[in-house]
């Protein structure tokens, strides 16, 4: 049992929510830093951590302010910090890719120097990513694989994961990065093509929506479960010597591969439902990503469990149950066979 103390940005997020779970069966005290919305319904604006809302401490703050971050690290002692916090949505960076670079190089940079001038002793992580290898120049992808960007997400990703590697170089402080491949679960946001594809194959099953637009269906991801992957960031702050690490199951899918086994577990066929719509596809896209997760396995003695079959199995699952209730109420839906 510990009784450290962390900070998680990007709290309320996927991959948050899932850390501060774990930290907290560890006994940890969890704080969390959160951004001001205009969302005002906790239980929708903290959905993800609506039940250990009571067992965290939350301190209103921006990326996109130094002082906020400042302020969060003068006035708490930290021993951990996960810097989880980002624009996370690659499509949204090409639309808007200064508030992207702002938020996630400008805000990478902020809480590193803060926690440089005032905890230098917390150790850092920072959620580095597989889309920082881009165009890839080969196959799988390991830590010395040369990144090459696709996206102002995967260069904001490179420049952070720089920004880390310096702060540990320089100054000496114990910063890691993790390069996590895509990871999803019943919290990833509904935008990402994972979440589309079985919410709205569970809507489709349900008598809710009639189809799914979908951009490219032939990009291949190396997907894993997110509960997992957070639990790899938590082994690294742990170790001995700070260092950077590749997560990934090893095994990569197509997107239309995600699509066949999500409606085929609803007992529909994907080609009656899914229709390509070119507003989906990216300026520059990232064809394929496959992992090797070796150096993990060796020295964290982390291995993924779940495998793809079953990960679709569980987010389609967990859609159809939220989504039979708001069925049950709609008049003239009924779910198809
Ligand atoms: P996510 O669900 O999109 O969560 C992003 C979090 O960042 C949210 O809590 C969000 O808060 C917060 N945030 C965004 N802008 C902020 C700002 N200006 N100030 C403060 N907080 C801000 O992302 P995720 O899937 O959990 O991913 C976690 C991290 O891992 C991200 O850095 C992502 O880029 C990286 N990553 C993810 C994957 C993956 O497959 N999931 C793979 C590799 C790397 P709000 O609730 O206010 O929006
Ligand atoms: N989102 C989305 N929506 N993606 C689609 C769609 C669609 O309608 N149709 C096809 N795709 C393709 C995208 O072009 C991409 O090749 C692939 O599906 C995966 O897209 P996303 O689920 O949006 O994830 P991502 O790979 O771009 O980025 C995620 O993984 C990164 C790690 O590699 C995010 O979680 C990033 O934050 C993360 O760093």
């Amino acid at each position: 049992m510990s009784n450290k103390r962390a900070l998680i940005t990007g709290i309320t997020g996927q991959d948050g929510s899932y850390l501060a779970e774990q930290l907290l069966e560890q006994d940890y005290e969890v704080h969390g830093l959160i951004r001001r919305v205009a969302q005002e319904d906790p239980a929708k604006r903290l959905g993800r951590i609506a039940h250990i809302a009571d067992r965290v401490k939350l301190h209103p703050g921006s990326l996109e302010s130094f002082a906020s971050v400042y302020r969060v690290f003068a006035e708490n002692e930290f021993d951990e910090c996960y810097h989880l916090a980002a624009q996370s949505f690659v499509a949204e960076s090409f639309e808007d890719s200064f508030s992207t670079m702002d938020i996630n190089v400008s805000g990478t940079h902020f809480v590193l120097e803060a926690l440089r001038q005032l905890r230098p002793e917390c150790r850092f992580y920072f959620a580095g990513s597989s889309e920082m290898f881009g165009k890839v120049v080969e196959s799988p992808q390991v830590e010395s694989t040369r990144f090459y960007p696709r996206s102002p997400y995967g260069v904001s990703k490179v420049t952070g994961f720089h920004l880390t590697r310096n702060f540990r170089e320089s100054y000496g402080l114990f910063c890691c990065s993790g390069i996590l491949f895509n990871h999803e679960s019943p919290r990833r946001g509904l935008e990402f093509v994972t979440r589309k594809i079985t919410s709205t194959a569970a809507r489709i099953k349900l008598g809710l929506a009639d189809k799914l637009y979908l951009g490219n269906l032939d990009a291949r991801r190396d997907w894993g479960y997110a509960a997992e992957y957070v639990h790899a960031m938590h082994l690294m702050l742990q170790q001995d010597e700070p260092d950077d690490f590749v997560v990934a199951t090893g095994v990569t899918h197509s997107v239309r591969e995600f699509c066949e086994v999500a409606f085929s577990e609803l007992g529909l066929d994907y080609n009656e439902w899914v229709e390509v719509d070119p507003r989906f596809y990216r300026p520059a896209e990232v064809e394929l990503l496959i992992g090797d997760p070796a150096k993990a396995k060796d020295k964290l003695g982390w291995e993924p469990r779940t495998s793809f079959a079953d990960l679709v199995r569980k987010m389609v699952a967990s859609d159809m149950e939220q989504l039979s209730a708001q069925a049950d109420h709609a008049t003239g839906h009924t779910a198809r066979p």
